[in-house]
Order: C-alpha cells, then sequence, then structure tokens
C-alpha cells in the first residue's frame, strides 16, 4: 500500500460537505490533508434491482477490474472500515478535473469534426441538439470497461478530463448486475470491431478471471461474479462493441 492508500484505509476523515448533484449520501472528506470522496454504507439510497447496502463494495470491485486491466480510469477507491457515517468506500478526489470536454450535448451543428452523434433530438424551442463524444481510443476503453462491469449509468458527469487529457472515470455503484443492465453515454461505437489491443487486453484479463480474485470477487455475489466472466467472454467472442439493449433504456437519463 502507498501512504496515501494506507490514510486513505485508516486515517482520520473529515467531512468537508456534501456533493450537491449526488443520488446518494457522497461526502466530501479530507484525509491526511487531500480530498476524497466518501460514501458510506448508511447513505445508500435503496434500489429495486440491487440488493441493500452493496453499491460502496460495487466501486471497489470496478476499480479492481479496471487494475487488472491496467486502464488507471478509476481513482484509487478502497473499503473504509470505520468513518464519521459508518463503513463505506472511500475513493481519491481528482483536483482540478472537468466534465464535458469529451461527451456533450450540443446543437446538431456544433459537434466537433470527427465526434460520434450518440442521439438526435430537439431542444424545447425545436432545434436539433445531439448526445456527442469524442472519438477517442480512450473512450473506447472506457466505454469497454462499462461494458464489463455492465455499467448501469454512464452519465457525461461521471466521465472527468484532467490537465493534459487524462480521463478518469467515477460513480460505479450500480454495476455488475447479472443481467444486461448496459446504461451509457457511449455508444459511438456500437458494432464495430474491437481494436486488436482492447481485445488483448480482454484476454488477458479473462485469464486472470479464471480464478477467484478475491478483490474483485469478495464485493459480488457468485451469480454476479460468473456474469463478469461470462460478459468478457461474449465480448470476446463477438469481437465488436456491444450495441444497445431493446429491453433496457440504453441512455442514462438525464445525460449528465
Ligand atoms: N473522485 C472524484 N474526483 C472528482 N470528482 C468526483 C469524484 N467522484 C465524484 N465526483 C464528482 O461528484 C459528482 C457526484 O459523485 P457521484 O459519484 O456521481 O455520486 P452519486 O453516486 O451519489 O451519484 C460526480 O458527478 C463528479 O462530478
Ligand atoms: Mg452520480
Amino acid at each position: 500500500m502507498t501512504s496515501f492508500a494506507a490514510a486513505l484505509a485508516e486515517a482520520e476523515l473529515v467531512v468537508e460537505g456534501r456533493l450537491v448533484d449526488a443520488s446518494n449520501a457522497t461526502l466530501l472528506c479530507t484525509v491526511d490533508g487531500r480530498r476524497c470522496v466518501y460514501k458510506p454504507v448508511a447513505g445508500e439510497r435503496p434500489l429495486w434491482d440491487f440488493p441493500a447496502g452493496s453499491l460502496a463494495g460495487r466501486e471497489i470491485a470496478a476499480f479492481e477490474v479496471d487494475r487488472l486491466l491496467g486502464w488507471e480510469f478509476i481513482p484509487l477507491t478502497l473499503w473504509r472500515a470505520v468513518g464519521p457515517a459508518g463503513a463505506g468506500m472511500v475513493q481519491e478526489w481528482c483536483e482540478e478535473s472537468s466534465i464535458g470536454e469529451i461527451v456533450t450535448v450540443t446543437p446538431l451543428d456544433d459537434v466537433p469534426t470527427g465526434w460520434r452523434v450518440v442521439v438526435e433530438a430537439r431542444d424545447p424551442s425545436g432545434s436539433p441538439v445531439a448526445l456527442a463524444h469524442a472519438d477517442i481510443d480512450t473512450l473506447q476503453r472506457l466505454s469497454i470497461l462499462d461494458a464489463i462491469i455492465n455499467n448501469g449509468d454512464r452519465k457525461g458527469g461521471h466521465i472527468l478530463t484532467l490537465p493534459g487529457g487524462v480521463v478518469r472515470a467515477v460513480d460505479h455503484g450500480v454495476a455488475f448486475h447479472p443481467e444486461n443492465r448496459l446504461r451509457t453515454v457511449l455508444w459511438g461505437w456500437a458494432g464495430e470491431s474491437l481494436p486488436a489491443d482492447i481485445a488483448l487486453d480482454l484476454r488477458a484479463l479473462r485469464r486472470t478471471l479464471g480464478d477467484v480474485v478475491p478483490d474483485v470477487d469478495r464485493w459480488l455475489s457468485t451469480e454476479e461474479s460468473r456474469a463478469l466472466r461470462a460478459r468478457v467472454d461474449a465480448l470476446l467472442k463477438a469481437g465488436s462493441f456491444p450495441e444497445p439493449s431493446e429491453e433496457w433504456p440504453a441512455i442514462p437519463w438525464p445525460v449528465f
């Protein structure tokens, strides 16, 4: 463990405030002089399709899968046994992050050249607008991470860019459902062939997941662990980016 990881897991957590656009009790804290996000299990809003109190663990499982892939989208995310509002997850805060730089809703005429349009709609005055995202390999990988973890809530506001163009991803509580729940703004490559480097990383991940991986599987039910492996197998077999399901709303609302 790095010293920051150790502090994040055990040093005193000081609550600075609540994140206003968060749907659960998501608290901005400081630990050892650095900011972090703290999501206590006790603050989780019950959801009909997930076992109570399981969202914080799903965020950690998502972080661990991202780490196995070596893609580094998800900031350091750990379990915290003790905290001001009880046990939960803590996550390193991304300083100077901005949203909307690589995913946006914009008048159709203003979609940057080369971007992928996901859907077109009309704004209240009837003018055409589009949900669109950049056509960059980083976002391709993020869309595949979401398919692997079965992310049910990849909003534009959960994709952060840091100075220098580094992309980070947050909010993975609603993930790892055993049935298809993929809901995302990143459909720009649906049905297209997977780039060779992504397929290579998926194969390596699948080999690792051939055994039980305690850091991942301890947060999931047996059925969810099995479904995780099955999704990686299915992606490799199809060799393409997933396509929206007809049984499930494929785009989150609001999109940010
Ligand atoms: N680690 C982080 N670093 C920087 N900003 C973050 C981080 N985690 C969350 N945020 C910001 O706070 C918002 C709310 O957090 P989120 O994880 O979406 O909470 P909730 O699970 O309650 O929806 C995010 O949309 C993002 O803008
Ligand atoms: Mg959120």
